[in-house]
């Protein structure tokens, strides 16, 4: 009889946001009169950019004529938009990444999931603790992380960086030495960034033991401050230790529409392979290209119009963000993030732990948002709010949580 891969059976619980949306099913479907306001899952609500739009409808007419029509995309995406984000996202920001070191794929939640999938079964992988949960779920599907230590919520044999207020919620350099380090900056879900300084010294680090870091940078488009690395290439020698994660989700709405990008150097090898083969073969094998009529929408996040409609689209929800940040702050709450990403990590009062809260904030506020424990258990007592709202929404969540 078949057997089942047992490493399944180590994940504790269900996806942190599989758990969350059938807490809060069951909450509103005994209280169908409450207005839940949703700030938990990072999920967009504001419509596609006209541009963005547009480009849709054409590709859509393309699809109608032979002549237009596109049948299986290259595997690793169209040249058109592999050389809009080479040169928007990099050349233009003095980082060397060339078309043919992009792979487009349908966002970067697969790409993160799967790219552990070229590395070796005994690699040791390191994550920030708070952490997003896809990266430790993977390893532990891929049978890589050892068994779950209950009593601290941590598998055995994952190197957790704590990310505390202490260290501005950025990681240290790890004791015990990984193979992997998963790091996301603006982070996910405590919305800190780590300084140009700080992810130099984690390029140095892989380049000297000959770790490889995999950096998403989802979150890159909410950075407002100066100094802040937008990409891990702009610091020296990442080439040859750093494989980088984008997505469309967030700097462009597509969490619906399904769009990323993932980044491998040419000379970035390990025991004399090098990664972008392996994942070109991987891509060849296993996925047949994003959509054309997508890949199109894509092109257009990088036009004028659509680079100028995509700051308004960010700006709207950092002015969320900045509701949540001050709203909680003058309402006597401790509260970080919300400046350069469009999370904001607030402590619980009273000792809460994260999930008294969450209940706390349902049936009290009717707000919804995540527990901090949820990412890890230097999430305890933490609680993470999202700016991706409306804005009304937004000014009425917090307006609730005041009068608490
Ligand atoms: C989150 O809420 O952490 C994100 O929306 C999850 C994701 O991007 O997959």
């Amino acid at each position: 009889m078949v057997k089942v891969n047992e490493n399944y059976l180590k994940l504790p619980g269900s996806y942190l946001f599989s758990t969350i949306a059938k807490k809060v099913a069951a909450y509103q479907s005994a209280n169908p009169d409450k207005k839940l306001i949703r700030l938990g899952i990072g999920d967009v609500t504001q419509p596609l950019a006209p541009a963005i739009i547009d480009a849709l409808h054409k590709a859509v007419d393309e699809m109608a004529s032979a002549e237009t029509f596109h049948g299986y995309a290259p595997d690793l995406g169209y040249e058109f938009l592999r050389n809009a984000i080479a040169k928007n996202d990099y050349q233009d920001r003095g980082c060397q990444i060339s078309p043919d070191e992009i792979f487009v794929s349908d966002g970067a939640k697969c790409d993160c999931a799967n790219i552990q999938e070229i590395f070796s079964q005994d690699s040791k992988v390191a994550v920030c603790d708070p952490v997003y949960p896809v990266y430790v779920d993977t390893n532990v599907m891929a049978g890589r992380a050892g068994d779950y230590i209950e009593a601290e919520e941590k598998f055995s044999d994952i190197i957790y960086m704590p990310c505390t207020k202490e260290t501005d919620f950025a990681p240290e350099l790890p004791k015990e030495t990984p193979d992997l380090i998963y790091l996301c900056f603006p982070n996910n879900p405590t919305g800190s960034i780590v300084s140009k300084e700080k992810l130099q010294e984690f390029v140095d680090y892989a380049n000297k033991t000959g770790a490889v870091i995999i950096y998403d940078a989802a979150y890159e488009a909410y950075i407002s401050e100066p100094d802040v690395p937008h990409s891990i290439y702009e610091c020296e020698g990442a080439r040859t230790c750093a494989i980088e994660l984008h997505s469309f989700s967030k700097n462009a709405g597509f969490t619906g529409v399904r769009l990323g990008y993932t980044v491998i150097p040419k000379e970035l090898e390990r025991g004399g392979v090098a990664l972008h083969g392996l994942w070109a073969r991987r891509h060849g094998t296993k996925y047949n290209g994003a959509p054309y009529i997508i890949q199109r929408a894509g092109e257009a996040v990088y036009s004028p119009e659509g680079k100028a409609q995509l700051k308004e689209q960010v700006a709207y929800y950092m002015k969320n963000a900045s509701v949540i940040y001050n709203g909680l702050k003058d309402a006597g709450y401790t509260v970080s993030g919300g400046v350069n990403a469009p999370y904001i990590w607030l402590k619980t009062p009273d000792q809460m732990t994260s999930w008294e809260f969450f209940d706390y904030l349902l049936e009290k506020a009717n707000v919804v948002g995540t527990p901090g424990s949820g990412f890890g258990p230097m999430g305890e007592g933490y609680f993470r709010l999202t700016a991706f709202g409306s804005y009304e929404n937004t000014v009425e969540a917090i307006e609730r949580i005041k009068k608490l």
